[in-house]
């Protein structure tokens, strides 16, 4: 029981409380500001409002978004996301310079 409680309080803590740490993994492709094309193949996403942002990856984790024929391995980064992770991943993206 004990660690089933520090396992829920490690996933609200990992849920969208810090969206810095979730772009981490994303930053390896498409860059630490987002300022890059990731694998060379999508858009570059700096500048990009959060709404945008959000939609797009609620698209690939629902598995219907794919622009430039990469959409599943964006389906693999997604799925484990929240909507709350993608929201707050998206705000983060928006504000990066
Ligand atoms: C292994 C490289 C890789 C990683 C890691 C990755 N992406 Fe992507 N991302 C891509 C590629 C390639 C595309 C283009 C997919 C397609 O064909 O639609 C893309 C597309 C996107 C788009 C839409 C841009 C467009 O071209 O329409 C957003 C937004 C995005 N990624 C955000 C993220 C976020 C947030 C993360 C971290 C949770 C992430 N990506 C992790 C490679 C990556």
């Amino acid at each position: 029981m004990k660690t089933l409680i520090a396992l829920l309080g490690l996933t609200v803590m990992l849920s969208a409380a810090d969206a810095g740490a979730l772009y981490q993994k994303c930053a390896a492709c498409h860059g630490a500001k987002a300022e890059k094309a990731a694998l060379g193949k999508s858009e570059v996403i700096a500048g990009w409002s959060s709404d945008k942002t959000f939609d797009a990856l609620k698209g690939y984790k629902a598995g219907t978004r794919n622009t430039k024929g990469m959409g599943a391995l964006m389906k693999g980064q997604t799925a484990a996301l929240s909507d709350a992770d993608m929201k707050a991943l998206a705000d983060y993206i928006a504000k990066l310079k």
